[in-house]
């Protein structure tokens, strides 16, 4: 590797390190967006996952949506143990999904204007775990309970900066509302991301649907500009990098 070269962060999913030049530039925002069903939390749990398990980088997932038992349940299908790695402290899941009651010591000012408790939480479990990798699911979730575009813009800016300042390869999901042309929030969230990555889920026939994966902009990267093949299956997401979807 050369000084020019950029250090790249392993996602670990099959296929889709090809696409992006072997991986994410280390400490990057990288945005995971797609309509629900996607498969965001899928693949942002695989990245936790295989960080942990292949590449000696402990990660937190902060989850704001589904709660963690859920998240182990539909994981393990994959065979990926997210428990097993929690108790050898490889990972850990932050907790602040709907059904938890939140504590305001813990969470601070959230939800109001201001995200540093948030922003402290995850801070402190990546210090705790010594955590490389970090994934935001869905910062769709937070981007909601603001109101002004200004503020959000300026939160999440705070929020993603502090995260990543030491080298912390930080992962975000973002859903992409069904019944929307537009992208909504989307464009705040990918203007803070140097990097951002759709999954689709398309009809391509009266009885059939087609997953496929996109890499629309990656920071200091020749990444692939077509819409590649994308497959759900017992391992987990696998992305054909010489597979172009048929929907596009
Ligand atoms: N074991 C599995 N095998 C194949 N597909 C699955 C499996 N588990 C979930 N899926 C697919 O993944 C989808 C959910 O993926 P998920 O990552 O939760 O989506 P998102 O976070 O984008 O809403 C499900 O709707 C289903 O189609
Ligand atoms: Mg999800």
């Amino acid at each position: 590797m050369s000084d020019h070269d950029i250090e790249r962060v392993k996602t670990g999913i099959p296929g889709l390190d090809e696409l992006i030049e072997g991986g994410f530039p280390r400490g990057d925002t990288i945005l995971i967006a797609g309509k629900a069903g996607t498969g965001k939390s899928i693949l942002a749990t695989q990245f936790i996952y295989k960080g942990a398990t292949e590449y000696n980088e402990p990660g937190v997932f902060v989850t704001l949506e589904e709660p963690p038992h859920l998240i182990k349940r539909n994981m393990i299908r994959f065979g990926m143990d997210l428990e097993k790695l929690v108790n050898e402290k490889k990972i850990s899941i932050v907790d602040l999904s709907p059904s938890k009651e939140v504590t305001p010591v813990t969470i601070g000012e959230y939800p109001s204007f201001d995200l540093s408790g948030l922003e402290a939480i995850i801070l402190n479990h990546v210090k705790k775990l010594g955590a490389k990798r970090v994934v935001l699911d869905t910062l769709s979730i937070l981007a909601y309970k603001f109101r002004s575009r200004d503020i959000l813009r300026e939160e999440f800016f705070k929020l993603t900066a502090n995260i990543t300042r030491s080298g912390v390869t930080l992962l975000l999901t973002s859903e992409i509302p069904a019944q929307q042309g537009g992208l909504g929030v989307f464009d705040i969230e990918a203007f803070l991301a140097s990097g951002v990555i759709v999954l689709y889920n398309e009809k391509i026939s009266d009885t059939s649907r087609s997953r496929s994966i996109e890499v629309l902009k990656l920071r200091g990267s020749k990444h692939s500009s077509r819409i590649h093949s994308m497959r759900i299956t017992d391992e987990g997401i696998r992305v054909w990098p010489g597979e172009i979807s048929p929907g596009h």
